[in-house]
């Protein structure tokens, strides 16, 4: 399939990196998985790497239902897509992809076509009547009912279910790594949100927030380790707000305190995780980051604008102060070299040219490592859509986020000109898209590095002198 290119979101990060962010959105196919059973499921994931993990979990309630999944729609007795409504580009994107998949629908014309994730939370069943071909609608919270809704559909009904749970988190199913390289892994540690960002759809999407047993969590990551793999993510909204206690109230464990488990479990397993916020992390965090060699040293901060009046309309709870002083924690407790990463809105509702120009102000003071960037996609339903006026034309949205792209790439090739000269331990993922004498893989602060192969294969960890850079990437010579 042609990767499906989001033209508001623009960066120079492999899909293994942008994946690995909650604000990723790039398209996933799901992997063959031919174990001789007689139906096959075909999943293409959009959005952020929530969706990617919901996938993988999709996948396992439909192998116990009897589908292998594969990576030819044509091969397909269903088709899902796990689709975002983060912005109204996400959504048009799907809706110009279900006019592709009619193609292979009117040639096989059982086809069951599913729409889940959020595109289908938010639309529900309006969802039937505007796109015909569409079987089934599930929401991020049912798919445990999935058997039974394809049994419907294959009943010769429609089928939908969104509810949204308080209490859902899929703890005991095991995920099929379809989306993985065999070296990294996400986790999901919790789901929903309760944040109410006022530009922000995932609320209203995913419900909630919740977390996710502690036990089962590191269970799941053992069996990662046992399993070979090398890296693990731990994925959540807003990670820094984890908390979960057992039933008896003996035990309750925080974010800093999981992700101590976690690293504990092999110092050869990278620990990762995505999102942190802002307004709650800790320097509790910071700490137990430093405490552990194998906890990556990068963290991805959305700050979404620089100004503190914007960043009240947009109920972000901390001002530009608040967010430097967690800046100048990361800097004072982890050090200069330690990753940093932003997502940015650039035509806020009533945003000024000063105010945009705090952003880039803002930008330059924390010489972010790479950023996602977006301009404002107004959502129906949400708070900034019901009290504020979407004012900033569109031409103006464009330029301002031109000006942060282009403060992006200077801060991007000032930090990786850094790296030049230095050995960094990298985790070879794969080859590099360019060539299969060359490897790519990541070092600690999420940082692309290409070499030449050698000896070395996936799953290696390879000490690698930096020699180049481009805006994207460094480029160096694996050392022995
Ligand atoms: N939980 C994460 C963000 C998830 S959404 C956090 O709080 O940081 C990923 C990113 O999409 C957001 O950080 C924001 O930059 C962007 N985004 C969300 N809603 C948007 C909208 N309506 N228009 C433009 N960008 C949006
Ligand atoms: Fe959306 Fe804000 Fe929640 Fe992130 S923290 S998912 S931006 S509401
Ligand atoms: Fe993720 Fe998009 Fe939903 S960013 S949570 S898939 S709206």
């Amino acid at each position: 399939m042609d990767p499906i290119v989001d033209l508001d979101f623009i960066d120079n990060r492999t899909p293994e990196q942008a994946t690995a962010s909650a604000a990723a959105c790039d398209t996933h196919v799901t992997k063959d998985n031919n174990t001789g059973k007689s139906r096959k499921l075909y999943i293409e994931s959009y959005g952020c790497a929530m969706n990617f993990s919901d996938s993988e979990i999709v996948s396992s309630i439909m192998f116990e239902q009897g589908f292998d999944t594969t990576s030819d729609i044509a091969q397909a007795d269903v088709v899902f897509l796990n689709t975002c409504s983060i912005r109204e580009k996400a959504e048009q994107t799907v809706r110009n992809r279900l006019g592709q998949i009619n193609y292979h629908k009117r040639k096989k014309p059982g086809m069951v076509i599913g729409i889940l994730g959020c595109m289908a939370e938010r639309l529900k069943k309006s969802l039937l009547e505007e796109e015909k071909i569409v079987d089934l609608v599930v929401g991020p919270d049912a798919y445990r009912d999935l058997p039974n809704l394809i049994n419907e559909v294959d009943g010769g009904q429609k089928a939908v279910n969104v509810l949204l749970s308080r209490e859902e988190t899929y703890a005991d199913i095991n995920p099929i790594r379809l989306n993985s390289n065999g070296v990294s892994a996400f986790i999901s540690i919790m789901r929903g949100c309760d944040n109410m960002c006022s530009f922000c759809v995932v609320p209203f999407t995913r419900g909630r927030e919740r977390s996710r047993d502690a036990h089962s969590i590191v269970r799941e990551a053992e069996a990662l380790v046992a399993q070979g793999y090398k890296e693990v993510t731990l994925l959540g909204q807003n990670v820094d707000s984890y908390k979960w206690a057992s039933e008896d109230g003996t035990e309750s464990v925080n974010f800093a305190q999981l992700l101590e488990r976690v690293a504990l479990l092999s110092p050869d397993l990278r620990v990762r995780f995505s999102t942190s916020h802002p307004k709650d992390i800790t320097d509790e965090v910071l700490y137990t980051m430093k405490k552990y060699d194998n906890i990556c040293k990068y963290i991805h901060l959305p700050v979404q604008s620089g100004n503190s009046r914007i960043l009240e309309l947009m109920n972000r709870t901390y001002d530009r102060a608040w967010y430097i002083n967690r800046v100048d924690a990361i800097r004072s407790i982890l050090g200069e070299d330690c990753g940093i990463s932003s997502d940015m809105i650039a035509g806020f509702c009533t945003e000024t040219e000063e105010e945009h120009q705090d952003t880039l102000s803002l930008m330059e003071y924390v010489q972010y490592d790479y950023s996602y960037m977006f301009f404002y996609s107004e959502r129906p339903g949400t708070l900034a859509a019901r009290k504020l006026e979407d004012d900033i034309p569109l031409e103006v949205k464009k330029r301002r986020l031109d000006e942060i792209i282009n403060k992006q790439r200077e801060t991007s090739l000032a930090r990786n000109k850094r790296d030049i000269g230095k050995v960094h331990r990298v985790l070879v993922e794969n080859f590099s898209k360019k060539s299969d004498q060359q490897l790519s893989g990541r070092n600690d602060q999420n940082k692309v590095v290409i070499f030449d192969k050698k000896h070395y294969k996936k799953g290696d960890y390879v000490n690698v002198f930096v020699h180049d850079c481009s805006v994207g990437t460094l480029f160096g010579e694996a050392v022995d």
